[in-house]
């Protein structure tokens, strides 16, 4: 285990075994369908790498990179984003790919963007859900782990841009980020 963390909160094996099993799910209801599986950069990479590795049905790829406006605590504003997708979703079935979600600002702000964009469908995946933070009416269609409201790195997810590659979820220890 990495010095940084407290714990472990999710091993590799878990991670493969629960991935799979939801991917599994998915993939039955784009039988006969060919989505757009947009990831949302950078925390959702390694998800989103093993995800579609269980999908059987033709897919095409594509990403996103979002913020929310300002740097206030508050996220009052509309998403800002900051990489586009390539592809125009207007009457795809899209699947977007998340690794966290927390106030539920950014899913529940890209939904409705793509929708209006004329997407058919958007269908939310997340590896983790925190639902104790949850601010905005969004729900993932499809999550991995329900989560308590700790400090998680690794598998993609960061604390100022490291641990990203762990192979694991792991707990950041406390007196890291606090002053
Ligand atoms: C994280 C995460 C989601 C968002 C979830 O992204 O990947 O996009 O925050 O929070 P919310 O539900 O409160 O909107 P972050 O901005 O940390 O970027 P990153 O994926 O590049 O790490």
């Amino acid at each position: 285990m990495h010095k940084d963390c407290e714990r472990i909160m999710l091993t590799e094996e878990q991670l493969r075994t629960r991935i799979t099993e939801v991917a599994r799910e998915v993939d039955e209801r784009y039988q006969g369908k060919r989505p757009l599986v947009v990831g949302i950069l950078k925390g959702s990479i390694i998800f989103y790498a093993d995800f579609i590795r269980h999908l059987s049905c033709p897919v095409e790829l594509d990403f996103m990179a979002v913020s929310s406006y300002g740097s206030g605590t508050v996220s009052s504003g509309k998403l800002k984003i900051k990489k586009d997708l390539d592809k125009d979703v207007r009457g795809r079935d899209v699947i977007v790919v998340e690794d966290i979600i927390d106030s539920g600002f950014t899913l529940a702000n890209l939904k409705a963007l793509l929708l209006e964009r004329g997407a058919n469908s958007v269908v939310i995946v997340t590896l983790l859900n925190k639902e104790e933070r949850r601010e905005y009416d969004i729900e993932p269609d499809y999550n991995c782990f329900d989560i308590e409201n700790e400090f998680v790195i690794g598998y993609g997810l960061d604390y100022d841009e490291q641990y990203r590659n762990l192979p694991y979820i792991g707990i950041l220890r406390r007196e890291l980020y606090e002053g």
